[in-house]
């Protein structure tokens, strides 16, 4: 029994997954938030490249991925699937416990699958820097990584509350040429305005896209580049799961259930969609998304058009949301901290085709705690979202006698979070509820369409 399934790299998919033309019922349009209409190519160049709003707006199925990318991909792709024996031995699974790991990378998580590719088209069309938002760090780490490689500039906007917990992942950016900016900041005019009302607000993603985005927008060399949600990086992370369709057919398995976590829905898209490209043509799988109890867009979220920053600069998402004003209170897991999800998943789940669940942090670090003891990796609190619903499928799999196949997203490594962990061994970390009232006040918010 292989512990790893690796492919060459002569088998890394040549091709994005693009569900978009497969989808039984067509995805809600983004919508300019002055006239309510729907947003076209024109409405976008002012922030991203041309290369990167066809792929937004593509009914394509299959979109090639040039050489370029494919050439630096090769730095960590493709990445293993590995079984989790041990774990499986610990937790008495009668189920088969698989996971794709993308901690491999050199920032450490999925992030680079996108954030290469998103350089690489801003380079092509001149773009001499790029602006972004991050929220744990990862992203941010992988877009430095990335621009660095094509010799451009790199602006982060970081999430406060990150910017302080976790300082190793600024070294990062900066070892990678970026510059680190605490969000909120007096830099921006959006930054100033939420400062204006709450000076000791920790920030949120929200926050740092609205930062990020009048940044591009008042520079004309810069453009802005989003980590998660939009179409275009769902579909860059689309590898992940079509590497994996690869490496479980090595072993001749298939998934009954792929699960993974959900900040903004691209690592969660990336294993899961590939499959749910199965699912639509009959075969029999279940995507289980995984978010906090605190920021759950999906669990407890309104399906309706909304701001996709906390300002309002951008155009209008149709998604689950918490309201764009919402600030999640601080969890370890800062990339979990986003009011909304990537419309494609959201869609997927008014579907009916995807299901969500959300938990609170201690649970979550038990599990993963528990996976370290027995696999070696120690994972990103974001991660460990997903890993704590595998834990409870291989229970409930006890109960229904079950001998299912789960596989599962370990979207990133967590060498950098390890104050998370201090915090959860020394009875520090808190398990936040989030009130009825804290909820209705954001989405009282949600601009009228
Ligand atoms: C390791 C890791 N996993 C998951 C996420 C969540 O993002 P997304 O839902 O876009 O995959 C993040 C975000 O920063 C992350 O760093």
């Amino acid at each position: 029994m292989e512990t790893k399934i690796l492919l060459k790299e002569s088998e890394m998919p040549r091709e994005w997954y693009n569900i978009v033309p497969d989808l039984p019922s067509p995805l809600p349009p983004p919508l300019h938030p002055g006239t309510k209409q729907p947003i076209g190519p024109d409405d976008l160049k002012a922030i991203f490249p041309m290369g990167l709003i066809e792929q937004e707006m593509s009914s394509e199925r299959w979109i090639k991925i040039p050489e370029e990318i494919l050439k630096i991909y090769t730095l960590w792709r493709p990445s293993p699937v590995y079984r989790a024996l041990r774990l499986e031995e610990v937790l008495k699974s009668p189920a088969k416990i698989y996971y794709k790991y993308e901690g491999v990378s050199p920032a450490g998580s999925h992030k680079p699958n996108t954030a290469v590719a998103q350089a690489y088209y801003n380079k092509k069309e001149g773009v001499k820097r790029i602006a972004t938002e991050t929220g744990a760090g990862q992203w941010g780490s992988a877009l430095c990584f990335a621009t660095n490689l094509f010799g451009m500039e790199c602006t982060v906007y970081m999430v406060k509350v990150s910017y302080e917990q976790k300082p190793y992942r600024r070294s990062m950016m900066e070892t990678w040429g970026g510059k680190v900016i605490p969000s909120p900041s007096s830099l921006t005019e959006s930054g100033k305005k939420i400062l204006a009302a709450d000076p000791n607000c920790p920030g949120s993603l929200g926050i740092a896209i609205s930062e990020a985005v009048e940044d591009a927008a008042t520079h004309k060399e810069v453009n802005y580049s989003l980590g998660s949600v939009l179409n275009h990086v769902c579909l860059h992370q689309t590898i992940v799961g079509l590497e994996a369709k690869k490496q479980m057919q090595m072993v001749g398995d298939y998934p009954d259930v792929v699960i993974g976590c959900v900040g903004g829905g691209s690592n969660f898209a990336g294993l899961a969609i590939p499959f749910i490209q199965d699912k639509l043509t009959g075969k029999k799988v279940r995507a289980l998304a995984v978010e906090p109890v605190v920021c759950p867009s999906l669990t407890r979220g309104l399906y309706a058009y909304d701001f996709g920053d906390a300002v309002g600069l951008t155009p209008l998402l149709k998604m689950y949301t918490l309201g764009h004003s919402f600030v999640p209170p601080r969890i370890h897991a800062g990339g979990l901290r986003y009011h909304g999800v990537s419309p494609l998943i959201c869609h997927l789940l008014k579907q009916g085709l995807i299901e969500a669940r959300a938990y609170t942090q201690r649970p979550v670090f038990e599990a993963a705690v528990t996976f370290a003891r027995c696999e070696g990796i120690i994972m990103a609190p974001e991660s460990a979202h997903a890993c704590k619903a595998v834990f409870d499928e291989v229970e409930r799999c006890k109960q229904e006698g079950k001998k299912e196949t789960i596989l599962f997203n370990l979207s990133g490594h967590g060498l950098v979070d390890m104050a998370a962990y201090d915090d959860y061994f020394s009875g520090k970390m808190q398990d936040v509820a989030l009130s009825e009232s804290e909820l209705n006040r954001a989405m009282a918010d949600l601009p009228k369409v």
